[in-house]
């Protein structure tokens, strides 16, 4: 017997990297994307999701006069396909405790820093002027305060003398690609749940180990 399907949705607002990462790993680790939403059409990521047969939205914040307009508009987007999981991959909006307590336990973020290290953007340049060795990503529980919920996973890079914040990005995006969808296979299996997310958060070689058991 199979077991009934994990849908997620993934929030975007560029590229997509992670999106890919997700699209490619989902049939072998048991989730299912029904749908991806912009909040820009441009977004190359609604190419990659179109290619994938994917279903896509765009919603744009700049359509609506207040971020709880806008909000709502996306929440009856996403709950007409009831995902299980809300996943926002590099979506470059702030969300209000509207949206968040909407989804509370079921929305997670994926942030390119070993978190509480490096809120907010440009992580990459702050973690090269901080003089930091060691850099990575962090994925997370989404809760009201930015970049603030419980983390569930991290996966670190070296930093090289050499770095850019250019180059530094790319080394951590390789990571991210690994850690995201495998943090997602555990939350779909019931590995990880809001009550027993791990203190501290798992390292990316434990959370392989946890999937593949
Ligand atoms: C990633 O660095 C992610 O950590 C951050 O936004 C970026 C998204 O990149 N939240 P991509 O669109 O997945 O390529």
């Amino acid at each position: 017997m199979s077991l009934p399907s994990f849908d997620i949705a993934v929030l975007i607002s560029g590229s997509g990297s992670n999106l890919q990462a997700l699209i490619d790993q989902q049939a072998a680790l048991g989730f299912r994307i029904t749908l991806v939403l912009s909040n820009n059409a441009d977004a190359y990521g609604l190419v990659r999701a179109q290619q994938a047969g994917i279903a896509t939205c765009t919603i744009n914040h700049k359509d609506f006069t207040t971020r709880e307009a806008f909000e709502q508009a996306m929440i009856q987007a996403l709950d007409a396909v009831q995902p299980k999981l809300i996943v926002l991959a590099g979506f470059m909006r702030i969300l209000t405790p509207l949206f968040i307590e909407h989804y509370t336990n079921r929305l997670v973020n994926i942030h390119p820093s070993l978190l509480p290290k490096f809120k907010g953007t440009h992580t990459h340049a702050q973690a090269i002027a901080a003089g930091e060795v060691v850099h990575g990503a962090s994925v997370h529980w989404v809760t009201p305060e930015l970049d603030s919920g419980q983390v569930i996973a991290q996966a670190s890079v070296p930093v090289m003398k050499e770095d850019t914040p250019e180059l530094l990005a790319k080394r951590v995006l390789v990571v991210e690609h690994q850690l995201y969808p495998a943090v997602v296979a555990a939350i779909a299996r019931g590995l990880v749940t809001p009550e027993n997310t791990p203190t501290p958060p798992m390292t990316l070689p434990q959370l392989l180990n946890k999937v593949a058991a």
